[in-house]
């Protein structure tokens, strides 16, 4: 479907077979980014993997995220870094009670648990800890970003607005990233005195591991093509990034899990009699068990059918015009693929409406990785998101550990089949309503 938005041309793909079409056939010239207002500003996209163009530079970015920050050997380093924050996010459940009939924010947690984890990774600090004042302002101009990025903007279709920027969408998510910048700039340069020397509060890389900031910062370029190191902008800009990328995907996916299993207390009950059998009362669940717990990966991969946090993936951009299918596609076109569309498509699944995990148990059934098109919540080919193997991990891990640890009901006398289930589109496809549930801790 062709559509277009005030002056900006824009192809939607809704079917798998145009999905597949796209990817098997025309990936490279539909690599690029469609860039909107709000993402322009005076720091510039130097350093962003999201939004750079399909070219050296975003293949460099690339090529680190891959290597260094999403590779088994590094996932499997900081196996320890993921549990820690998960026995937080627990600790923070357990703090919170929520035994009345109010409940709590779901959400909330794992938001908090995201965003602790990304810290962690990147910085090897606990961003949201309660004591810490920076982490928390951090957390709110982040999300103010996200808040303000994801409203339309009609300066987006009429290029004409552009220079006023009618609802101040561009000027209000500059002002938030130009703060968010400064705190996570607080860091780099903490950093930098560590590695001067000064070990008071630091300590130095070799007392403690490796995070994704110690890796920016010795990065240096091997080719003509490539940066010798990384300007402090460019840091702040990497760090940034997996801070957007990364905290409301993962938040959305584990909400709309939940919220799918309190709708469905015999799903919720199948699940937690899985992890029972694999793992006793008391005892934590670990990776090492993900192996043995098919049902539980089977209600992510559901999750992310039914409620893919990027309905439309984050939009392409045409480099050059094109033939796709007998259809020209100008340069410049937006191509936006409606995989919320695909993962409802009746033609591929049956009754799909219906959340049912069990679809997921054959052996032949779809996987995530980008090669069954009729399901690519993390997109396909050279674009797809690249911390698929973490999001493998933390999404089973978080919503099992919260499943085997506590018992939940839904809160203010909400029967399953009244739960509102609308959605709001944000950054990410949000619950409209925020999910309120009861947390009741199961002993061993
Ligand atoms: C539920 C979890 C997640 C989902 C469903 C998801 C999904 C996606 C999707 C659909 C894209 C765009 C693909 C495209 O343009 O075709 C993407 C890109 C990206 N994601 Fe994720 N993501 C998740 C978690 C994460 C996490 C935890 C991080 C980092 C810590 C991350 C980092 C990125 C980055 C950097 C890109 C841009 C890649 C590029 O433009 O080349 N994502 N993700």
């Amino acid at each position: 479907m062709t559509l277009w938005l005030g002056s900006m041309c824009t192809v939607v793909i809704s079917s798998n077979e145009v999905a597949r079409e796209m990817f098997k056939n025309h990936d490279v010239v539909l690599a690029g980014r469609k860039i909107y207002e709000a993402m322009k500003g005076d720091i510039g996209n130097e350093g962003s993997l999201i939004t750079a163009q399909y070219g050296p530079h975003w293949r460099m970015l690339r090529r680190l995220c891959t290597a260094e920050f999403f590779v088994t050997s590094r996932l499997d380093a900081t196996v320890d870094v993921r549990a820690k924050c998960i026995d937080q996010m627990v600790k923070y459940i357990e703090a919170a009670g929520g035994s009345g009939a109010n409940g709590i924010d779901v959400g909330k947690f794992f938001f908090l648990l995201a965003f602790n984890l990304i810290g962690n990774l990147m910085f090897s600090k606990d961003l949201l800890d309660p004591s810490s004042e920076r982490g928390a302002k951090f957390f709110y101009h982040a999300g103010k970003v996200m808040e303000y990025a994801g409203k339309p903007n009609i300066a987006d279709f009429l290029p004409l607005l552009k220079w006023l920027d009618p609802q101040g969408i561009r000027r209000s998510t500059q002002y938030h990233v130009k703060r968010a910048f400064d705190i996570a700039g607080l860091y780099l340069k903490e950093r930098i005195i560590e590695s001067n020397g000064d070990e008071t509060d630091h300590p130095s890389p070799e007392k403690r591991r490796r995070d994704y900031l110690d890796v920016l910062l010795h990065y240096r370029g091997e080719s003509a093509e490539e940066p010798p190191e990384f300007s402090p902008t460019t840091i702040n800009i990497i760090v940034f990034e997996m801070f957007t990328a990364g905290t409301d995907t993962t938040t959305s996916t584990l909400e709309w899990a939940t919220a799918e299993l309190l709708r469905s207390p015999k799903t919720l009950e199948k699940v937690q009699a899985e992890l029972r059998s694999v793992i006793s009362l008391g005892t934590k669940l670990e990776e090492k068990h993900l192996d043995n717990l098919p049902y539980l990966k089977a209600v992510v991969k559901e999750t992310l059918r039914l409620h893919p946090p990027l309905p439309f993936l984050v939009p392409h951009m045409a480099m050059d015009s094109c033939k796709m299918l007998g259809y020209h596609i100008p340069k410049e076109t937006q191509i936006l693929v409606n995989v919320w569309a695909i993962g409802r498509d009746p033609k591929t699944w049956e009754n799909p409406l219906e959340f049912k995990p069990e679809r997921f148990l054959e052996p032949s059934t779809a996987d995530f990785k980008g090669h069954h098109f009729e399901f690519i919540p993390f997109g396909s080919g050279r674009r797809i998101c690249p911390a698929v193997p973490l999001a493998s991990r933390v999404l089973p891990m978080a919503l099992g550990s919260i499943l085997h640890l506590f018992d939940w009901s839904l809160a203010d006398g909400i029967k399953p089949e009244e739960l509102d289930m609308g959605e709001r589109m944000g950054i990410t496809l949000r619950k409209a309503v925020p999910l309120k549930a009861i947390p009741v801790p199961l002993q061993g």
